[in-house]
């Protein structure tokens, strides 16, 4: 890249931390912040008209990169290339740290199986290779407790590969995300309609799945996290047990719990709760589970991840405090910067602190004022370099 990495920002609303700056500035050196102040700047700079400085987003829950590879149900479309899309609007939606969530474990109704996760894990690598991408890219696992073959697949990636994050998933019907078989039929049916007979039999093959494979697979994954260094995750947690297991399996964050209950056991029990961004955005949750805006009311929400659409992101951070006057735009933006940086170990980011990558995003609010004000990622930089 050619653009130096050498620049001052002036007359930016920083988000700090613990509260928001109405004028200050950055300057930035060696892809680090190197200083912050107050008021005017000592000299010119990048001038953002009072725009939003944010820390460059971490997200660790994404399945998007599918979206492009798998864009209709049977088709595979150039891995390298979907990437690099892929790649391209992660940063524009101002994330700079993306956790490319892989499915593990072959699924019946997965549009990514077998051996798309070598596919794509060699199309990341080759990327990384030459420098192309914009965005820091981790690989977060998503393990599909109750296949036949998610062992397998992790262990042959992580012979090839690091893996920073793995997440312990079983969507068998009648668990969890779908606690009845009514609710999995509703959404499955209108994902993939079949006939009942056809669905019936999908049912009994997926608990005969469950039965023979969660509970093994489960302990197993426990143990090629701890071997790898992997961040551990539950997922879809429903009940006090759940929140319980995911205490004895060591994780450290849950992914989308389904109810009030179960949140409130896993915050007590010192693990970050992860919700949805389309979910705060969209005022409640795609599957019928209780909703993102619920847990942060009773204060134990943690995190945001934008799941499956990448500008959910900023969008679910800045509707937060619109909609809970308790969460002011710094504690909100933190959900979506140093807490899940933290959460995953990372501590040279999330933050506008001097020291910490240089990584910045500018947001324009669109109708500040209006009944809908929109953020909008204007210039994202990545440890200094302008990458959107
Ligand atoms: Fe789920």
């Amino acid at each position: 890249m050619t653009e130096p990495t050498e620049f001052l920002i002036e007359n930016a609303s920083l988000v700090l931390p613990d509260r928001v700056v109405e004028k200050g500035w950055v300057a930035v050196v060696d892809g680090k912040i190197a200083e912050i102040g107050e008021g005017n700047a000592p000299e010119r700079g990048l001038d953002f008209a009072g725009d939003y400085l944010v820390p460059g987003l971490v997200e660790l829950h994404t399945d998007h990169l599918e979206a492009h590879f798998a864009p209709r149900p049977h088709v595979r479309w150039h891995a390298l290339s979907s990437v690099m899309a892929y790649d391209a609007q992660i940063a524009a939606a101002g994330i700079t740290t993306v956790f490319d969530s892989l499915r593990a474990g072959s699924d019946a109704d997965s549009i990514s199986i077998g051996t798309d996760l070598a596919v794509l894990a060699s199309a990341i690598e080759a990327a990384r290779a030459t420098g192309h991408l914009r965005v820091d890219h981790r690989t977060h696992l998503r393990c599909e407790i109750a296949c036949g073959d998610v062992i397998e697949h992790v262990e042959a990636y992580a012979a090839l590969y690091p893996v920073h994050m793995m997440s312990l998933m079983d969507h068998t019907p009648g668990q969890r995300q779908f606690k009845d078989l009514e609710t999995w039929r509703r959404y499955y049916m209108r994902k993939k309609p079949m006939t009942d007979e056809a669905a019936n039999s999908f049912i009994a093959n997926r608990l005969e799945l469950h039965a023979n494979n969660a509970g093994p697979n489960r302990l197993k994954l426990v143990t090629i996290a701890g071997k790898a260094g992997a961040v551990l995750a539950s997922h879809d947690d429903a009940t006090e047990a759940h929140a319980a297991e995911a205490v004895g399996n060591g994780v450290a964050l849950a992914e989308f719990p389904t109810t009030i209950e179960a949140a409130v056991a896993l915050n007590q029990a010192g693990i970050s709760v992860m919700m949805g961004g389309p979910n705060v955005v969209r005022g409640g949750s795609h599957s019928g589970n209780v909703a993102a805006e619920e847990l942060a009311r009773a204060g134990v929400l943690d995190i945001l991840s934008s799941d499956y659409v990448p500008a959910s992101l900023l969008m679910s951070a800045f509707e937060l405090p619109r909609r809970i006057p308790s969460i002011d735009l710094a504690s909100a933006i933190r959900t979506v910067t140093q807490t899940p940086a933290r959460a995953t170990g990372l501590a040279d980011r999330g933050a506008l602190e001097a020291g910490l990558r240089a990584d910045l995003v500018r947001v324009h609010v669109s109708g500040r004022d209006s009944e809908s004000p929109t953020p909008i990622v204007r210039r994202v930089w990545r440890e200094g370099h302008r990458v959107s």
